[in-house]
């Protein structure tokens, strides 16, 4: 099928070249010029796994191209999926201009039969929106343009993989016609014969669940996923706080909670909360919607507020160990919001970092990714480029991102560079048996 996809950024990016990979000719759709022309010459914008070789193996293959001439790509396509970003106004509210935008060009092209379909998080009834712009628009020769919303749910750092097999495939649609487009688009996927060939954690997933929903329901499936994914996170954190106090182990609670089918194991991993460019924007979106709807939604901004006390009892785990955080040396191993991405907005172990520097601790830092970003945002934290620099002369190290690279870290060795031997593990992924018989003090997040 001919596909277009507007808007190069990650998840744009990866659903053109999953799409490519399952044998569609796709081509990626930005007004920058210039990052065009790099993905041309095979340099990607952003860091996420399996996607390098998959889009080499799309431009070799000539399924996947690349231009910055959005009217005259989208003529002969059959599907054109948007996935440009949301901004936000000062109020907090969507902006929605980038969309509209590239709506109206749309609209101006000339189309005919061609299936528009939301993709990036918008807020709900921007379907609705969309319908009415493309109407509004629309060039006498555009004929049988329809709208659809077709969420996803990838998770950055596994965003390959999520693509080419999914839990599920949702899609909000106003005819049989688009549904069964889109059943046709991702039929290689739902049979799930397409397993990501690079990426070794990654397995076929067998038949994928297509759900047919309204564009409306499919834009709340995606916001109420993200939300409820949060507020999973907040509880377990809270049962983290509670466990501590009662002497239990939040890990032991957790994998004792996540064997009933009904809980599910996944996001129950308690520590310095969540954090990044998506789950916090969604629950906002979510309480936001709720609010203009006139529902009172407590709950999520109880969820909300728990994440943001994380920090603060982070802080304060260090503070009762340390006596005070003046003038204290901090080492954090760890800047992105999760592994594997070099992605710092809204990452946990930054608020930490700034947390401890306005308490007056010198921090320094270590990311195998993220250090040049982090560098950006807090210009404050000194940045190291080996983890063993962040021990050296350190009054405690706090394991902030979990990234597979430190859990085989020498501790002994960093032990020995450390001025005092505390050690909080923020995310609960350290061997703690093991670093206490190497004489660290260690602090875990309800442990
Ligand atoms: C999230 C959702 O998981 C995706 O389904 C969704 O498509 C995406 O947002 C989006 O809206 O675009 P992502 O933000 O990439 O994906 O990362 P997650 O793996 O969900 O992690 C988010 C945060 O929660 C991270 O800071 C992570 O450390 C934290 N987390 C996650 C926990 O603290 N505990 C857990 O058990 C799981």
């Amino acid at each position: 099928m001919r596909v277009a996809v507007i808007g190069m950024g990650r998840v744009g990016l990866v659903t053109a070249a999953c799409l490519a990979h399952v044998g569609h000719d796709v081509i990626g759709v930005d007004d920058d010029a210039e990052r065009v022309a790099g993905m041309e010459r095979g340099e990607l914008p952003l860091l996420e796994p399996a996607l390098e070789p998959l889009v080499r193996e799309g431009r070799r293959a000539a399924r996947l191209a690349f231009s910055s001439d959005l009217k005259a790509t989208i003529r002969d396509r059959a599907v054109a999926f948007i996935c440009v970003g949301i901004g936000h106004q000062p109020n907090g509210a969507a902006d929605l201009s980038a969309v509209e935008r590239v709506t109206r060009r749309i609209a101006s092209a000339g189309s005919r039969d061609l299936l528009v379909v939301e993709k990036n998080t918008v807020p709900a009834n921007t379907g609705a929106w969309i319908e009415r712009t493309l109407a509004m628009y629309a060039t006498s020769g555009a004929r049988d343009i329809e709208v659809a919303s077709n969420p996803e749910f990838l998770r950055q750092g596994s965003a390959v993989c999520d693509t080419l097999h999914p839990d599920r495939i949702v899609v909000g649609v106003g005819s049989p016609r688009a549904a069964g487009r889109l059943r046709e688009l991702y039929a290689p996927i739902l049979e799930g014969h397409f397993a990501c060939p690079f990426h070794p954690a990654c397995a076929p997933a067998g038949a994928v669940p297509f759900v047919v929903t309204s564009i409306q329901s499919a834009e709340v499936i995606k916001v109420a996923s993200s939300a409820f994914l949060a507020a999973k996170i907040s509880f377990v954190n809270m049962v983290a706080d509670l466990s501590e106090r009662v002497g239990a182990d939040i890990a032991q609670v957790a994998e004792g909670m996540g064997l009933d089918g009904r809980i599910g194991g996944a996001f129950l991993q308690a520590g310095l909360g969540f954090g990044g460019p998506c789950l916090p924007r969604d629950v906002q979106a979510f309480v936001r919607l709720a609010e203009e709807m006139g529902v009172d939604f407590g709950f999520l901004r109880e969820a909300v507020k728990v994440n943001a006390r994380r920090i603060e009892a982070a802080a304060e785990k260090l503070r009762k160990a340390l006596l005070t955080l003046q003038g204290k040396r901090i080492g954090l191993l760890g800047m992105a919001f999760k592994p594997h991405t070099d992605e710092v907005r809204h990452a946990p172990a930054l608020a930490l970092a700034a947390h401890l520097l306005q308490d007056g601790a010198d921090v320094v830092a270590y990311d195998p990714r993220a250090g040049a970003a982090a560098r950006n945002v807090l210009p404050r934290l000194v940045v190291a480029d080996d983890p063993y620099a962040v021990a050296e002369g350190a009054d405690a190290l706090v394991l902030a991102t979990e990234w597979p690279d430190f859990l085989s870290l020498d501790w002994a060795r960093l032990r020995r560079a450390m001025r005092r031997p505390v050690l909080l593990d923020g995310r609960n992924a350290l061997d703690r048996e093991k670093l206490v018989a190497e004489g660290f003090e260690y602090l875990g997040m309800g442990r």
